[in-house]
């Protein structure tokens, strides 16, 4: 998968990227990130990628062309190399408005052959160039950053670890957080006791299927302790529901 990221900050996404799992999956080959600089695509001599907003109010504007420029330059990059492939390619602008992000968008996101994100800074971007590259908007959290670089960051990990073959252990991103709604279980390793506190005697026993079935019933319990919201989305039969309200 390709990732390119429409930034006035490239080394900061690049910095944040090429370390640990994502910057080993970048190596083999298994992902391509791309920074691309919007200054670069500047129109006039002082290389300003910024102004004042029509009608006044606090701070500076991303103008429309440096931007559309840059994303033009990615866009026909990928169009020449699908040209059966959509034409307008999956553009997210990340932005506080957008929709929240979750492990379901990732899943649906990492489908995609080539993303472009597309990160703002200062007050934002100016709207008409929204209006004509963008084709999702997408927000981390309600709560506001001063820019799309670290949102975009959070994107490319949580869509990367999706991508067949970036965990080694393909199953790790089957079992974990967020699988049918439901937190992941509490895990332990090495010693068996620490601090006084004993591994649960099941995960020493060996055997598999009350291995799974306590995973399940701590899935449960966390999710109902922690994240009730989520409890609502997720499919319990009918003896686990009965189980919880008992
Ligand atoms: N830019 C600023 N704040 C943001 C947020 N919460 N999510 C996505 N992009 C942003």
């Amino acid at each position: 998968m390709n990732f390119h990221i429409l930034t006035l900050f490239p080394e900061m996404v690049m910095n944040g990227l090429n370390t640990s799992i994502i910057g080993r999956a970048v190596n083999a080959g298994l992902l391509s990130i791309e920074a691309v600089n919007i200054r670069d695509y500047a129109f006039n001599k002082h290389q300003s990628v910024d102004d004042y907003p029509y009608g006044g109010g606090a701070g500076m504007l991303m103008q429309a062309e440096p931007v559309y420029l840059a994303h033009e330059a990615v866009a026909e990059k990928i169009r020449s190399r699908r040209p059966s492939g959509q034409s307008r390619p999956r553009t997210v602008y990340l932005s506080p408005q957008g929709d929240v992000f979750d492990q379901k968008m990732a899943e649906e996101l990492a489908q995609e052959e080539d993303l472009i994100l597309l990160c703002g800074h200062y007050e934002g971007i100016d709207e008409r160039v929204l209006e004509e590259v963008v084709t999702d908007y997408v927000s981390i959290g309600d709560y506001v950053l001063t820019g799309g670089e670290l949102p975009a960051m959070v994107m490319v990990d949580a869509i990367s670890r999706l991508v067949p073959g970036v965990l080694h252990n393909d199953v790790s991103a089957e079992f974990e957080s967020f699988q049918d709604n439901l937190l992941e279980y509490p895990q332990y390793s090495r010693p068996e006791e620490w601090h006084g506190k004993k591994v649960p005697s099941v995960l020493l026993s060996g055997h598999h299927a009350n291995i799974e079935k306590w995973r399940r019933e701590q899935s449960i319990i966390r999710t109902y302790e922690r994240r009730p919201d989520l409890l609502e989305k997720c499919e319990l039969t009918e003896k686990e529901k009965q189980w919880l309200n008992s």
